[in-house]
């Protein structure tokens, strides 16, 4: 069963602690997401946006329970619990951010075993360009502004260093920017540079 965005939004307020900033992290990736996969089907690509801005809106609920490098595993397994697989989806895959089962697996992070398993839970198994425009999305909002690419892959450096994950993200990001742009047709800043700097107050 597939959540329609109202229904992602609702479970998101049931699994929001106050005072935390990240559900609206959150609804900011999912206008992100909404508006690029508009723009998309307006291209022709074929892609479903409502699913796309539920899995946006769910990316980060695992945060309920850890803020931790699993919280995306978390959040899927609490969406799949609650019976909605393809809604988390989008947990699995900003973490996951299109690398390799072996770069997942080599991350001392988690046991080899786990990133096994987030692969085989991934239905469809192939990345989708709805995948790369969740990731990009997710790499265009900094907190709940909506900024550059570089700029939110600079402040995730900065605030927990160096590494080379952080790094392989940040050129994932880029990546999927160059490839949502193709899709297009035309930058995939056109899009968003009217919305650097739109933010969503956190409490
Ligand atoms: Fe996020």
């Amino acid at each position: 069963m597939v959540l329609a965005p109202a229904d992602a939004e609702r479970i998101l307020v049931e699994h929001s602690p106050e005072q935390e900033a990240w559900p609206h992290h959150c609804r900011q990736v999912a206008k992100v997401a909404r508006l690029i996969g508009e723009a998309l089907l307006d291209q022709g690509h074929s892609l479903d946006v409502e699913l796309l801005t539920s899995q946006a809106l769910l990316h980060d609920i695992g945060r309920a329970k850890t803020h931790g490098p699993l919280h995306g595993w978390t959040g899927f397994v609490m969406l799949r619990d609650l019976g909605f697989p393809k809604s988390g989806r989008g947990c699995l895959t900003h973490w996951l951010k299109g690398r390799a089962v072996d770069e997942v697996r080599a991350a001392k992070a988690w046991k080899p075993s786990l990133a096994d398993r987030a692969f085989k839970a991934l239905e469809p198994t192939l990345w989708e360009l709805a995948d790369s425009v969740l990731s990009f999305a997710d790499s265009s909002v900094q907190h709940t502004t909506i900024v550059p690419v570089t700029q939110r892959h600079q402040d995730l450096l900065d605030r927990y260093g160096d590494s080379s994950w952080l790094r392989r993200a940040a050129e994932l990001g880029e990546d999927h920017g160059a490839e949502i742009t193709a899709a297009l047709g035309f930058p995939v800043e056109h899009l968003l540079t009217p919305l650097f700097g739109d933010s969503v107050d956190g409490h």
